[in-house]
């Protein structure tokens, strides 16, 4: 009997531990993520080591649930591949997923695949389109990334620009935190911005006046900062959602501004966008509203960190031709082109 192209995803390598089983290129038999979340509260962010700490407890109960809901009762008969995020990263928290791949991978006798996690972001929205098919522009806005990448075609890719310091959605962690309204920020900077004014603080809209196709989100966080300091030196409240509405009115003027520079640079008029940051309401609405560029949005769901994107990746980079053997180890600093 034939068996399906089964892949086993693996990604651990922030604050998410995520395990799916995918079948070909987009079919999701089971996914599953365990957030840390609470554990990382109480210190407004990532500690890498209770991250790793963590990953290691959940990791292989996670994985034997989620290989049960696939289905797949003998992983070496029924799995095709084992795909892992090998980079970037924090170290101790990649080192889990690896480790843990390839002693699977090893031990069922099942092909291996090191995914960057920046490919993966890159995947989340071919795992939702089928019809999207290189050339194409590619905006990755995480927490660790914000860059515009050109896909000349599957594992061919040009860095256009990127940020110069913060990742767009560190500045809305950054921000968050000023506002005492905890970690991850993003999601709550977002809703919040929603009953705010943007136009109540106007804020400087990063490099928005030079021709080069770069971000930096640090003089923004220190904008917000400077109005947060003459608010509470004049003795008045603090307006969150008038300060989140103008804040965000500013980084996702950056981020649509950009893409519309490396389109028109570029001739490319697909844009794939990806990350955590991408499930933001104010930057889909804009990316959407712009003339003349077809944009792809994976669901909310792939948008941040997930199993389903490497899975994705790595079936995509086996079908390439390659692949890792048992000396594959994690690299925090693993770029995207070489
Ligand atoms: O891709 P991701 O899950 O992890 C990284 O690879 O970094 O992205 C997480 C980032 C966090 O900074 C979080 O605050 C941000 O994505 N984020 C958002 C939203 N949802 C998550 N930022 C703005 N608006 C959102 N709705
Ligand atoms: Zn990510």
């Amino acid at each position: 009997m034939e068996f399906p192209f089964l892949t086993l995803g693996i990604e651990t390598s922030c604050d998410d531990t995520a395990v799916c089983v995918l079948e070909n290129q987009r079919t999701v038999l089971a996914q599953g993520i365990s957030s840390q979340i609470a554990e990382h509260a109480p210190f407004g962010g990532v500690v890498p080591e209770v991250a790793s700490r963590c990953h290691q407890e959940i990791l292989l109960p996670l994985l034997q649930r989620i290989l049960e809901e696939a289905g797949v009762r003998n992983p070496a008969r029924q799995l095709s591949l084992v795909a892992v995020t090998a980079g970037p990263g924090l170290v101790g928290s990649l080192l889990v997923g690896v480790m843990s791949a390839k002693a699977l991978a090893q031990a069922w006798e099942v092909p291996l695949v090191g995914v960057n996690h920046l490919e993966g972001h890159l995947f989340a929205n071919v795992a939702t389109h089928p019809s999207l098919e290189p050339p194409f522009l590619s905006l990755i806005v995480s927490g660790g990334h914000t860059e515009i990448v050109f896909v000349r075609s599957f594992g061919e890719y040009e860095l256009l620009g990127e940020t110069k310091d913060d990742a767009v959605g560190e500045a809305y962690d950054k921000v968050a935190k000023l506002l005492g309204l905890g970690y991850p920020g993003g999601p709550v900077v977002d809703r919040l911005a929603r009953e705010g004014d943007p136009d109540a603080f106007p804020l400087p809209v990063p490099l928005e006046h030079s021709d080069e196709i770069g971000f930096s989100f640090s003089g923004l966080k220190t904008a917000v900062l400077w109005v947060l300091r003459r608010l509470e030196r004049e003795g008045k409240p603090i307006p969150a959602a008038h300060v989140c509405a103008s804040f965000q009115k500013a980084a996702v003027a950056s981020l649509v501004g950009k893409i519309r520079l490396a389109v028109l640079r570029s001739g490319v008029r697909r844009v794939a966008v990806s990350g955590g940051v991408a499930a933001n309401s104010a930057l889909r609405s804009a990316l959407g509203a712009l003339p003349g560029v077809e944009i792809f949005l994976p669901p909310l769901s792939l948008c941040t960190d997930n199993a389903v994107m490497i899975a994705a990746a790595g079936y995509n980079i086996y079908r390439r031709g390659f692949f890792s053997d048992l000396s594959l180890s994690p690299d925090p600093a693993l770029p995207l082109t070489r």
